[in-house]
């Protein structure tokens, strides 16, 4: 069959593989391709155990693949055989050099861009899909027009704003789909073309367009106010437990000012994921960059209090506990960043973990899905850790459970029997506000809740 359009996506992560599955399902009569580096990584969205866990996506993924959706490793085909390319390779914190810690490390960006002009024999519309530090499409559309030949590339930004646990359903009804790109001729005629794949099955509405600066500002902007929410209610955790209000009531009653709503305002155990830490660093380094210091100081606290957030729980672990954890074993019921995912970068079950190990605790660890990269995570670590799938047999003689990860599943525990089977006294730390703390202190249990009082037996 001869497809209207065809489509390269370079890079099948965590945005590049559900972003184009999503696309080929609405758009039948579109050819995509998916090309990675890393062939184990194309060996599995090629196999039945998909290389990331989402809801949903395995069905989609299966109602395509081999139809009008391919995953392949033929970077060098896939760019001479399309004249729509995502790129959508990571961009992390660069860990060298100038702006280490904060900058975004562009060195995949650039090797994409020149691999696309090295192999391309056609003019072709490059689309930003990874997050990007704003003027990036400056740098790409320099490299990839340096040469005079008669080939021209059109840069677009268009960031994803899916979240983890849920991206197929905020890619089928997305809030809005961001396009930025240059006020020339062949840039909105570039953009055009991009309208018109989302277009399918996005309302033209939530289409929005912007010139491409603001596009690639928005999306860092987008995390960082995101991020800043939840940093704002877990300072405010803090506060109430030392004044005994309770940061649930809070929440409702400061959200329902429709001016404020009610979203990321559930206080945690901090913020994990691949992008907010990365994108609020990247807008702090951008900030300074042009001098701006008192802006970069202001994001820069977010990240900060997300630090705090995740010290204090490991302290109030270790005050309620007799000031120490040597020899004890702490249960540590989820370990992906959020619910509903096998993700575990920036974890803050990471970082609670090494805190914990450091207090020379024995730490078990349960997670329905986060187990492989939680063991990867922790490979080489100093201490006792294990990781049992059965949260029952997870807890068993332990002195202490913290609940890190939103997971329903352990909304529904038999919190009586796992009580029974632990050592005593025994506690629960729930680092996202989700059992029902009352019956578990009726149980027997010592309850730390986040931002409540804490329900003691003595
Ligand atoms: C995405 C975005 O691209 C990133 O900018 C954003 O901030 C977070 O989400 P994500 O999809 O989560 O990143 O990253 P990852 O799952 O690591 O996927 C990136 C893929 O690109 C990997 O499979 C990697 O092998 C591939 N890659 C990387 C290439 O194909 N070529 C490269 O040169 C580098
Ligand atoms: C985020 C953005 O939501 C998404 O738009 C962007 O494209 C990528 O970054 P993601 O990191 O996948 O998505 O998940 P998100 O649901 O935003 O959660 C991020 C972190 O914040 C998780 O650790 C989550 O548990 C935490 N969180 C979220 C809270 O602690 N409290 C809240 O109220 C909401």
């Amino acid at each position: 069959m001869k497809f209207k359009k065809n489509i390269l996506c370079i890079g099948a992560g965590y945005v590049g593989g559900p972003t184009m599955a999503m696309i080929a399902y609405k758009c039948p009569r579109y050819r995509i391709t998916v090309v990675d580096v890393n062939p184990t990584r194309i060996a599995e969205w090629n196999s039945d155990d998909l290389p990331i866990y989402e809801p949903g996506l395995g069905e989609i993924v299966k109602a395509t693949r081999g139809k009008n959706l391919f995953f392949s490793t033929d970077i060098e085909g896939g760019i001479r055989d399309n004249d729509i390319i995502f790129v959508s390779v990571n961009t992390p914190t660069k860990t060298f050099g100038a702006g280490a810690g904060m900058a975004a490390d562009l060195q995949y960006w650039e090797k994409t861009a020149r691999q696309i002009l090295q192999y391309s024999q056609s003019s072709k519309i490059v689309i930003e899909k990874s997050t990007l530090p704003v003027k990036t499409a400056l740098a790409m559309e320099r490299i990839l027009n340096y040469t005079k030949s008669s080939l021209s590339f059109d840069v677009l930004s268009n960031p994803e704003f899916l979240a983890e646990g849920s991206a197929m359903t905020d890619l089928e009804n997305p809030d809005r789909i961001l396009i930025g790109c240059q006020d020339t001729k062949s840039g909105l005629a570039a953009r055009e073309a991009l309208v018109e794949i989302y277009a399918n099955w996005v309302p033209r509405e939530k289409i929005i367009t912007s010139n491409i600066w603001s596009s690639e500002l928005s999306k860092i902007v987008s995390n960082a106010f995101l991020a800043q929410r939840i940093s704002s209610i877990n300072a405010i955790s803090a506060l109430c437990e030392k004044t005994d209000a309770d940061i649930t009531e809070v929440a409702k009653a400061v959200g329902m000012d429709s001016r404020i709503g009610s979203k990321y305002l559930n206080a945690s155990v901090g913020f994990g994921g691949s992008c907010f830490k990365k994108d609020i660093l990247n807008l702090v380094y951008l900030c300074r960059h042009y001098s701006l210091h008192d802006v970069a100081d202001y994001w820069e606290s977010v990240v900060r209090i997300n630090q705090y957030q995740q010290e204090r729980f490991v302290l109030n672990m270790l005050t309620a506990m007799f000031n120490t954890l040597a020899g004890k074993k702490i249960c540590l019921f989820g370990f992906a960043f959020k619910a509903n995912t096998g993700d575990t970068r920036e974890s803050p079950a990471i970082c609670i973990t090494r805190r914990l190990l450091e207090e020379k605790a024995e730490i078990i660890i349960t997670d329905p899905k986060a187990l492989k990269n939680a063991k990867a995570d922790l490979a080489g670590v100093d201490g006792k850790v294990s990781f049992i799938e059965d949260p029952y047999k997870a807890a068993e003689g332990c002195h202490a459970i913290a609940i890190l990860t939103e997971w329903d599943l352990y909304r529904n525990l038999d919190f009586q029997k796992i009580y029974d089977n632990m050592t005593k006294p025994a506690s629960i730390f729930d680092g996202r506000n989700i059992i029902d703390h009352k019956r578990c202190f009726d149980i027997g249990f010592n309850v730390y809740p986040t931002g409540k009082p804490a329900l003691t037996q003595s």
